[in-house]
Parts: C-alpha cells; sequence; structure tokens
C-alpha cells in the first residue's frame, strides 16, 4: 500500500503545490502508530533531499489513549527488522536497551492525539486521509458517515485509503477509484451537502495535568470537631508542619514554622520553596519532589538552617498525604528540630569568636550539602526531563484540539452562513410583512371608502348574526344607528318589516346559498333584499351580508322594456320576413345574373369592378375574384385604355342606358392578351352609395365575320349590279347612239335636217351615257385614296356630281370631326351616295344639301331636298335604294330616319 503510495498518490499531490502549503496527512483509528510512521517515512522516501522544502503534518489518532501515549513514543520492542528494512531502520530509527525508536526528525512530523472519530470533529484541508481496519469495527451506519465526512475532510484532489477488507460502499459519488488492490480512491469534487454533523460538544478540552483545587475537600461537622482536637495537640505538642499541594503551595501550616519559613520580599506567595529559609531549600526540593514522584516518604536529617544568625538543625520528612477515593494530592511536610542546645550556644558562641570554628565538621556539612545538591538536580534533570515529555503530549494534544477548533469553525462560519442567508431570508419575509400590511390597510381604507361612497344599502354580519360592518344608506333605509355595531341584526326594529328575516340568515348561512326577496316599504317603494353568505378567503363561513336594493324605478323600467320588447320582437318578425323576401329575390338576381347569356360587369363611377357574372368569367379568361375591386381597364386592350378613361368620365356626366361607342370599333382583352371584338351596352344604376355602371358585353366576333362575308357578297353583287348598269345603260346608250349615227350617215346627203336631228340626238344620248359612266365609276370607286375618311369621300363624290348637274348640291360638317370605324365610314359613305343618287334621279329637286354632324355622343349624317318626295307607305316608292339603306344601317348599329312628303320634300337622318 505504502509504495502504491509513492507511485499513485504522492506525485499527484505534489504537483503543482505551493512551496508553503503544507502536505497534511490524517490517520483516524492509528493504533500504536505504525500506520502513521509507515506514511511517514514512505512520504520521506519519495520527497529524498526535497523533504526539507515542505511543511509535512501527520496526525495520527485513536481513541485508546494508551495506544496513542506508545505511538507518541514511537519505541517497538520486538525485531521489527524483516518488517521494515535495514535501510529504513538504519536512516529513520534508533537503537534503545529494548529494541528500537522512531527517530525523533520522523517522530516531529507526527502529532499523536486521543480522538473518537466516530463523534469528535474531525481534522480539515487534508490531503491524504489514511483509514485502515477501522471501518469494520464500526456500524453501517457510522460507516456512511466517515465515508461522507472523510470526502468533507479532504482537498479538491485529495486520496482517502482503506483497508483491504473495506470499501467506500455505495458512496460511488464521493470517491472514484484509483488504484483497486490498495484501496486507494480520489476525491470527487461534489456540490454536495455532508451528511453529517459533529456531534454537538464534541470538541474536547486539551488533557491538562489535574491540578488540585486550592482548599480542603468538604468534611463532616464530627469530622471538623475531630480536626479540631488534633489540631490542639498537633499545635501543642506535634512538630510544625505544613501542608502542600502538587506545586509546592502551602495550604495549611502547622504549629511553629517560623525558624524554617519567612516570607519572601516582592509578590506575596505561599510557595514553600520561596519560603524557605537559607540552607532548607535544596534539601527541601530534593525531598519534595522525591514524595511526589515515588509516592513515598522522604526524608533528611540533621539539614542546617540558618535562622535569624543562629543555625538550627533540622530533620525534614516530607509525607505524601493519601485520602482514599480523592484524586488531589497533598504532602506534608514536618519539620523536626534537632539543634543540641550546646549547638545553639556554640553557634553563637562561634559567631561571637569569628571563623575559627571546627573545619572537620565543616568540610563534611559541606560535603552533605553537595551530595543533597547533587541528587537534587539529579532530580530537577529528570523532573525537567519528564515535563518535557509531558509539555510535548500537552503540545500535540493543543495542536489535534486546535485543528478540531479549527473544522468546527469551518462548520461554525458555514453554520454562520446559512444563518445569515435565513437572516436575509427573514429580512425579505419582514419587509414582504409589511409591504402586505401596508396593501391590508390600503384595501381596508379602500373598503372603507367604498362602502361610505356607494349608494348601496350593505349590512355585513358575523355568525351570530351581529353587525360588523354597515353603510351610511343602510342606516337610513333600515333606521340604524352607528352603535347598533355589535348588536344583533334582528334583535332591532327595522325600519322596513321583513318577515322571518332571522330565520333566512341562518339558513343563507347554512346552505351558503344567497336569497333574495322582493319587498315593499310602508311607501309602498320596492326594495329587493339579498342575503348572502359571507365566505372568507379560506372558504369558510363567517357569517352574511344583507343587501338593500332599491328596484322601485327598476320594476317600472322592466314593464316597460318589456312592452318595448314585445313590440321589437314583433317588428324583428317583420323584417325576418322582409329579408327572407329580399334574400328570395337576392337568390333569383343571383340566378338570373349568372346564367345571363351576356358577360355582365357592374363597376363604380371610377371604373372599379364591383360585380361580374359567370360569363364574363368565362368571357374574359379570369376568375371572379381577380376581377372584384380591380379597374375594369384590364379588360380593355392597352391602347384604347386612355380614350376609354375620358369614355367613362362623359358616361358618368350624362348616364343614360345606350350602346357604349356607337359606331365604334370595341374590343375587349382575355387574361391571356388576346383580343376580340365586342359590343357593349351601358345601363346606370343610382344606389345609396353612389352611381354603379352596368354593361352588358357581348362578343360580336363571330357576327363580324358573318357580316364580312355578306360584304363580299355584297361586293359581287356590286358587280353585277354594274354589268347590269354598263349593259343597261351604257351598252343601251351607245346602241341608241349607234343607230342614231347610222340613220345621219343614211341622211348625209338626202335629209341634212335629219342629219342634224340625229347627231343632236347621239350627241345628247353620249352625254346622258357619259353622266352614268361617271356615276357607275364613282359608285365603284369611292375614293381616290387609301384610308377612307369619311369627309373627304363625301366632298369628293358631291364635288362630282355637282359639276355634271344643273341642282344646287351643298355639303357641310358641323362639330369636331373624329374617325369612325373603317365599316361604319363606308357604310355612311354609301348611304351618303345613295341618298343624294335618288335625290338626282327622283324628286326633281332644285335644291340637295348633305350634312356632316359631330355630336359628342353619335354622328348624324343627313340628306334633305326640296323635290317631289313621296309617300312612305306606297310600296313602289321606296325601291331598291330604300331597302340598302335599310341594311347598311342595320349593319353598323345605326338608326335611320327617313322624312318624306308629297311635294315636301325629302329628309334622310342616319345616326350613329
Ligand atoms: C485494527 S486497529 C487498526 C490500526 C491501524 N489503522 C492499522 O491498520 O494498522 C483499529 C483501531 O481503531 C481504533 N478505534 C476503534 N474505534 C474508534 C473510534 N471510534 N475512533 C477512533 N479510533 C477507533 C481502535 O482503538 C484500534 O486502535
Amino acid at each position: 500500500t505504502f509504495q502504491a503510495l509513492e507511485k499513485a498518490v504522492y506525485p499527484r499531490l505534489l504537483k503543482n503545490r505551493k512551496s508553503d502549503a503544507p502536505i497534511r496527512i490524517w490517520v483516524p483509528g492509528c493504533s500504536t502508530g505504525e500506520e502513521v510512521y509507515s506514511i511517514a517515512m514512505s512520504l520521506l522516501d519519495y520527497l529524498g533531499n526535497r523533504a526539507n522544502s515542505y511543511r509535512i503534518q501527520i496526525f495520527g489518532t485513536d481513541i485508546n489513549e494508551e495506544a496513542i501515549k506508545k505511538a507518541r513514543l514511537g519505541k517497538y520492542v520486538r525485531d521489527i527488522a524483516p518488517d521494515v528494512g535495514r535501510a529504513r531502520l538504519g536512516r529513520y530509527f534508533v537503537k534503545t536497551d529494548e529494541g528500537y525508536q522512531i527517530s525523533k526528525a520522523v517522530r516531529e512530523l507526527c502529532v499523536f492525539a486521543k480522538h473518537d472519530a466516530g463523534s469528535d470533529p474531525p481534522f480539515s484541508r487534508l490531503d491524504l486521509l489514511s483509514c485502515r481496519n477501522l471501518l469494520i469495527y464500526l456500524g453501517p451506519a457510522l460507516q456512511r458517515r466517515l465515508i461522507s465526512l472523510f470526502h468533507y475532510t479532504l482537498n479538491a484532489g485529495g486520496y482517502l485509503v482503506l483497508g483491504t477488507a473495506e470499501t467506500i460502499s455505495d458512496f460511488s459519488e464521493l470517491f472514484a477509484p484509483v488504484d483497486r488492490k490498495h484501496k486507494i480512491y480520489a476525491k470527487k469534487s461534489t456540490v454536495m451537502r455532508p451528511r453529517f454533523e459533529f456531534a454537538p460538544g464534541a470538541v474536547r478540552e486539551p488533557v491538562l495535568p489535574e491540578m488540585p483545587a486550592r482548599g480542603l475537600p468538604t468534611r463532616s461537622e464530627f469530622e471538623q470537631q475531630k480536626e479540631a482536637a488534633d489540631l490542639l495537640i498537633l499545635n501543642q505538642y506535634a512538630p510544625s508542619a505544613v501542608l502542600v499541594n502538587e506545586n509546592f503551595e502551602i495550604l495549611h501550616f502547622r504549629g511553629h514554622t517560623g525558624p524554617y519559613l519567612e516570607p519572601s520580599p516582592g509578590v506575596a506567595s505561599l510557595n514553600l520553596l520561596k519560603m524557605a529559609r537559607e540552607g532548607l531549600l535544596m534539601s527541601l526540593r530534593s525531598s519534595l519532589e522525591i514524595a511526589r514522584k515515588k509516592n513515598v516518604v522522604a526524608r533528611k536529617e540533621s539539614v542546617r538552617v540558618e535562622a535569624d544568625g543562629a543555625p538550627r538543625f533540622v530533620n525534614l520528612h516530607v509525607a505524601p498525604v493519601k485520602v482514599p477515593g480523592s484524586k488531589q494530592r497533598t504532602l506534608l511536610v514536618v519539620f523536626e528540630d534537632v539543634t543540641p542546645p550546646e549547638r545553639a550556644k556554640a553557634g553563637a558562641h562561634a559567631r561571637k569568636q569569628g571563623p575559627a570554628s571546627d573545619s572537620s565538621e565543616q568540610i563534611s556539612s559541606l560535603k552533605h550539602e553537595l551530595a543533597t545538591a547533587k541528587a537534587y538536580l539529579q532530580s530537577v534533570i529528570e523532573g525537567q526531563e519528564a515535563s518535557n515529555e509531558e509539555l510535548r503530549s500537552l503540545n500535540e494534544e493543543i495542536l489535534s484540539t486546535n485543528e478540531e477548533l479549527q473544522s468546527t469553525t469551518e462548520e461554525l462560519e458555514t453554520a454562520n452562513e446559512e444563518l445569515q442567508s435565513a437572516n436575509e431570508e427573514l429580512t425579505t419575509l419582514n419587509e414582504e410583512l409589511q409591504h402586505r400590511n401596508q396593501e391590508i390597510s390600503l384595501a381596508n381604507n379602500d373598503i372603507l371608502n367604498l362602502l361610505s361612497s356607494m349608494n348601496l344599502s350593505i349590512v355585513i354580519l358575523d355568525r351570530d348574526s351581529r353587525i360588523r360592518r354597515l353603510t351610511p344608506i343602510a342606516q337610513k333605509l333600515l333606521n340604524l344607528i352607528p352603535a347598533d355595531i355589535g348588536r344583533p341584526l334582528t334583535d332591532i326594529r327595522l325600519g322596513l318589516d321583513v318577515l322571518n328575516l332571522d330565520q333566512m340568515i341562518t339558513e343563507v348561512m347554512e346552505t351558503i346559498r344567497p336569497k333574495q326577496l322582493e319587498i315593499q316599504d310602508r311607501e309602498g317603494r320596492w326594495y329587493s333584499l339579498q342575503v348572502r353568505p359571507y365566505i372568507t378567503a379560506e372558504n369558510k363561513i363567517d357569517g352574511a351580508v344583507v343587501v338593500l336594493l332599491d328596484i322601485h324605478d327598476l320594476r317600472q323600467r322592466t314593464a316597460e322594456l318589456g312592452q318595448r320588447t314585445a313590440e321589437l320582437g314583433q317588428s324583428n318578425d317583420r323584417m325576418q320576413e322582409e329579408l327572407l323576401l329580399r334574400r328570395q329575390a337576392e337568390d333569383k338576381f343571383r340566378i338570373l345574373f349568372e346564367s345571363a347569356p351576356e358577360a355582365i360587369l357592374i363597376a363604380d363611377a371610377n371604373g372599379k369592378i364591383a360585380l361580374v357574372n359567370a360569363k364574363t368569367e368565362q368571357l374574359f379568361g379570369y376568375r371572379r375574384e381577380e376581377l372584384i375591386g380591380n379597374p375594369v381597364d384590364v379588360l380593355v386592350p392597352e391602347r384604347f385604355r386612355e380614350p376609354h378613361a375620358s369614355y367613362r368620365a362623359g358616361y358618368s356626366a350624362e348616364p343614360v342606358a345606350r350602346p357604349m361607342g356607337k359606331g365604334r370599333e370595341l374590343a375587349g382583352r382575355r387574361k391571356d392578351g388576346s383580343e376580340f371584338s365586342v359590343e357593349i351596352s351601358l345601363n346606370p344604376i343610382q344606389t345609396r352609395e353612389g352611381l354603379l355602371i352596368s354593361s352588358s358585353i357581348t362578343d360580336i366576333s363571330e357576327r363580324l365575320r358573318v357580316a364580312q362575308q355578306a360584304q363580299q357578297g355584297a361586293v359581287l353583287e356590286e358587280r353585277n349590279r354594274l354589268a347590269r348598269d354598263v349593259h343597261d345603260t351604257l351598252a343601251q346608250g351607245l346602241i341608241g347612239i349607234l343607230l342614231q349615227l347610222d340613220a345621219a350617215e343614211d341622211a348625209i346627203d338626202k335629209r341634212p335636217e335629219e342629219l342634224r336631228e340625229r347627231l343632236a340626238s347621239a350627241s345628247r344620248l353620249a352625254r346622258a351615257n357619259l353622266e352614268d359612266a361617271r356615276r357607275s365609276v364613282l359608285a365603284l370607286r369611292p375614293e381616290d385614296q387609301e384610308p377612307a375618311n369619311l369627309i373627304h369621300s363625301l366632298e369628293h363624290f358631291v364635288q362630282s356630281v355637282r359639276t355634271a348637274r344643273r341642282e344646287k348640291i351643298e355639303f357641310s360638317v358641323q362639330g369636331t370631326p373624329r374617325r369612325l370605324t373603317s365599316e361604319a365610314e363606308e357604310n355612311l359613305l354609301r348611304m351618303a351616295q345613295e341618298g343624294l343618287n335618288n335625290a338626282i334621279k327622283h324628286s326633281g329637286a332644285t335644291k340637295i344639301r348633305v350634312e356632316l354632324i359631330f355630336a359628342p355622343s353619335e354622328v348624324r349624317l343627313r340628306v334633305v331636298d326640296n323635290g317631289k318626295g313621296f309617300s312612305l307607305e306606297s310600296p313602289g316608292n321606296g325601291g331598291f335604294g330604300m331597302t340598302s339603306l335599310r341594311e347598311r344601317a342595320t349593319q353598323i348599329g345605326a338608326q335611320l330616319e327617313i322624312k318624306s312628303s308629297a311635294g315636301k320634300g325629302t329628309r334622310i337622318e342616319i345616326s350613329v
């Protein structure tokens, strides 16, 4: 084990150790010290030359005091050489008569003390604790306590060594094994509080040599009388004597001691040695030491004493006084005067004679004194050694007690800290209580103020129905006065008659259920009387609360309210019905709206979409959530968005039901960006929130496609017409001309007048033909330049007709001209041509007017003549021209108005 310590423990203990930190080792249950000295020797071996640089303290303790005494001496009688080894024997032992003793140097490192490991405070701040073969003698509870205690006493990084048969049992959280075989464990750091307490009063006083108390033991009265008699005899007849304690302090004088003792100068003292007269001291001291130490009677014969210049001879007897059962030891010193009278005289004579006296007697006396002095010196030396030894053990005791005191102090410090923290807790608690107190007094004030300012009549009763508190209103209503506090409520005649109030209160307190009663006072006013249980915070019933509420007005108002509620119920029913009807209407509207074949979109005046139907979603490819709340512009191709905004503004200024952008090409834009032609009709809806515009949108792409086809058909038709025209007019005319010219040829020589007439006729025919041809051509090519411009084409056409005719033909444009769709412009031009041709051909008018008017919301074309007119009813009059006019008007969505009466001319108006 000790070799294992040298290997595993000492190197780690010394690593990074400050040189001034002592190496502290404790060996509890050390018995006669072998374990302690073995540790000391192994540590010294390990340290070698460095041993002097460390302070080493090894404490060996045991409950057995005898064992400790032996340990302290370090003497081993048997032959220990085989156990210790020669080298160590030479280094750490000294040879004695009986065997070997541990050298002084090693012994000085070790401190031995009596110590009960089970109850005395432990040594602390230890680096190593070796407790071998002690735990096995102890019960499991004490074993556990000690292991815990050992953990506490060790420094961090400290080690514990146990005996081979011992373990740390279930304390693996406190110690980690370092060497399982030799049972060496390292302390684990833990924040655990030690599971032990030092036994109260366990600190021992150092064992000091017992001192007898000064004074005599108490005695019985009889004994005292007996002693008084003894004293008398002693004083009269016995030699003088003194009784001293073990410190040679005089306790009692007997007889005449003046010749031998005298008080010494200086501080008053009863010490026998200090009081001894000249010549007596040495003999007295050696006799006292012998008697005290050996417990025998010590004698000195004929000791010479110088008393007041005369020598006296005295026999000294020092006897230990033994009192059975008493611990106190006393010594009786008897002075027996043996001075022969002649010696006394001779002595007096010799002093008179001077120093010339018997020298041989003097020499023998001096020899005697010298022997006495020697013996005395020897006893002093022995006494000194003994007291040195005693002092050493005393010192060790003090050291160990000091250690114990230190660990107790540490424990006390911890306890003090705990007390301090408890004190702090108490201070906090106190503050909290003060704070609570303040809160309670505040709450009390609040309650008082609340009760006095409340317009409620409240009476608080205790368990015996005695009034505890009441509000001012309660005093007034119930005819109570503050002096009624403390009286039972039911004993007082109240201002209100309440039947069985006491019973009601008792019931409430018993059942913990509140009760309520409506009562009337003598004037017929109504009150609600409520009795509630008074429940404390601990859920205990501690009385009742009586509350009186004036409900007179409330009752009246409740009645009124009841009536109102009934009325409201009726009107509510009506509203419910109305709501139902509305819901039905709304459902119908929704069905209609959603199933409409056209896309219907409702937007506000700013163009923000409010509602769309399923067709709109389908037509534009948006879901309705994507449209509602967004500007209607998303559905308009980008290039039309700007004008669209101004149209919308114009419409909002003059909101009437009408088609949108009459005659204009309208297009919608789908979510995917594709465009399609639409026709839109607008309807204003005036709502409380403002103007809403409902647009019904029709996809006319298909219709346009059909119309285009129709137009192509019309071109064919036009060609036919042209062919017909050429055939009917030009060819016929040319044939006529040819016939005239043939006839003229025949008449050249024979009938010159006929010739002239034929030529003239041919010339007329040719002119008329030319005119027809021109018209046909014009009808075929309405404009010289592309693209068509309605104003320009009309002007050109009127101009060309005007030069070939006598009639007065006028053309005018009003308003700010703007472009229409090419289809609208084309058809308008054709209708103007048709109207003008008809007027020229059939009306015989002298004045024809063609007008083009650009109004803000439409464009109007008028052809007016002052010719013979016709009846609209007679079927022949309309002719092909009227039919074609109607067809064209329908094609561009225009309105056609024809006014004509016989002799009053004709007026044709087309609005788009
Ligand atoms: C078997 S000896 C062990 C001696 C030594 N530790 C060894 O291993 O060589 C046990 C010692 O423990 C001591 N002892 C017993 N109970 C004790 C206690 N409560 N406090 C201190 N020592 C005790 C006994 O007096 C005895 O000397």
